[in-house]
């Protein structure tokens, strides 16, 4: 982190926790060279700095105070985590939905068996009859020519134009999201993520040692696009990792009009956007949305695709359509993991270069949206009066919002104790705003054990609400 940076952040952090008042004077330019060791400039620019974001005020011949307004107290309902703390919780979590005995209503994955496995494997036999002792070398980052081009192809058929070469390979989105976040960051600064968020950028914040300044996400509209500018405004912002389509967990997509908002004003604040879109695929209805990335002119929007939500979750392979951080990008992933493996990018390549994947996603799309109404109105009978559900167009979550006396990680509990998983709020957030919320993944068959599962679950709802009661 660059040295005024770092003095930023401890001014910062001493008007947040009340050592300096609003209205006090902070130490003078000079005092702060001494005690710090740093050039007269660094402390300058700093000083500056936090005037711009309004955290104080110079006064002609007095000095620098801490600006009236405190900050720490103004009505932002922005949520910032100094530390986050969740890999645990998550990784307890995660663990229980592998047992095949538990209703998987906490898995974030589809049911395998609506993914083409035959085909799948088909290509995999395919490859490997061809498969030379050099394919590894020439899949290195960034990555598989063939499937790189023929992703560059299906962001064309959207109107988007970019690149094969400003595609990166990786093992997964999560991969992929995780060496953005880290190319775009030091250690210490400042990260917008969404409230609720998806527990990965949670964990990856927490791996990489920044600060998340999580922004409301509203179950119809999606992000608080005036409280991010708010938070633009008064932080120094690095990046921000948002999902604009199919949220995980509320299920909101962003109508067109938003999404060109906020790549606009992001573009205003020259703040790059990585753009979480691994359910895209997923949407019902006639028009498939378009991600943010259609909206971007300058490059500022790192686009994350995955085939595992969609085609296949045991390949391992998504992407990233970095444009001009794809080559740091690469750095990184030679660093880490070094490459996706290479018979699995050559498979999909394989796989994708016929029309059966959009013949299977026009399959999965409808069974899916089926399923989902099978939970939903079994869901509707058994939750407590005062409930809502998420209304999401596509994908396989729905969000229950409980009344706030329910907590649902006593639910989660509760339920495991009985064979059932859900993914409860608290997996959403570092701080405990979602704890009467759970995620309910609707992908899996609809069977007598699904159905007994949410009769459970509705008893232990309406016993946890006469155990607040009484
Ligand atoms: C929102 C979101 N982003 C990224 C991922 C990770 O995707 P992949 O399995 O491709 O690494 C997940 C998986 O649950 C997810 O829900």
């Amino acid at each position: 982190m660059a040295k005024y940076q770092r003095l930023m952040d401890e001014i910062q952090q001493q008007i947040e926790a009340g050592i300096w008042l609003p209205g006090t004077r902070l130490p003078s330019l000079r005092q702060q060279v001494a005690q710090q060791g740093l050039s007269l400039m660094t402390v300058l620019h700093a000083y500056e700095l936090l005037e711009s974001q309004g955290w104080i005020v110079s006064r002609p011949q007095s000095g620098y105070y801490v600006a009236p307004r405190a900050l720490a107290s103004a009505p932002l309902s922005v949520t910032i985590s100094e530390q986050v703390d969740i890999n645990d919780f998550v990784f307890d979590v995660l663990q229980a939905t592998r047992d095949p005995a538990i209703v998987p209503f906490g898995s974030a994955f589809p049911d395998p068996a609506l993914f083409p496995q035959r085909q799948l494997m088909r290509s995999l036999a395919n490859v490997s009859h061809q498969l030379t002792p050099t394919d590894a070398l020439h899949n290195l980052p960034p990555g598989n020519a063939t499937l790189r081009q023929l992703l560059a192809q299906r962001y064309a058929r959207q109107g988007i134009t970019l690149s094969p070469d400003e595609i990166v390979i990786t093992s997964g989105a999560l991969e992929a999201l995780n060496l953005s976040l880290q190319s775009l960051t030091e250690p210490g600064d400042y990260v917008v993520i969404e409230q609720p968020s998806f527990y990965g950028a949670l964990q990856a914040i927490e791996r990489l040692k920044l600060k998340a300044l999580a922004i409301p996400v509203d179950a119809q509209n999606g992000i608080d696009l005036v409280q991010l500018e708010e938070a633009l405004q008064r932080w120094p912002v690095k990046a921000c990792w948002l999902m604009t389509t199919l949220h995980n967990p509320l299920g909101v997509t962003l109508s067109a009009e938003r999404k060109q908002q906020l790549v606009a004003l992001l573009a205003r604040y020259q703040v790059p956007m990585i753009e979480d879109d691994v359910y895209a695929e997923l949407w019902s209805g006639d028009t498939p949305p378009l991600p943010a990335k259609a909206w971007d002119r300058q490059g500022n929007v790192l686009h994350c695709g995955s085939f595992s939500k969609s085609l296949v979750a045991g390949f391992r392979v998504g992407w990233v359509a970095a444009g001009q951080h794809a080559q740091r990008i690469q750095r990184l992933q030679l660093m880490s993991t070094l490459s996706t493996s290479a018979p699995m990018q050559l498979a999909l390549a394989d796989f994708l270069a016929t029309r059966r994947y959009d013949t299977h996603l026009k399959r999965l799309r409808q069974i899916l949206a089926k399923r989902q109404q099978m939970v939903r109105q079994a869901l509707l009978k058994v939750l407590p009066a005062q409930a809502t559900l998420s209304e999401a167009r596509g994908g396989y979550f729905l969000w229950v919002t409980l009344p706030d006396s329910i907590n649902t990680t006593q639910l989660y509990q509760q339920a495991l104790a009985q064979g059932i998983s859900i993914a409860p709020g608290q997996l959403f957030s570092a701080g405990e705003q979602f704890s009467h919320c759970f995620r309910l993944n609707t992908a899996w068959p609809w069977d007598t054990r699904a159905e007994a599962a949410i009769e459970t679950l509705g008893k232990l709802m309406a016993q946890g609400q006469t155990r607040a009661a009484s």
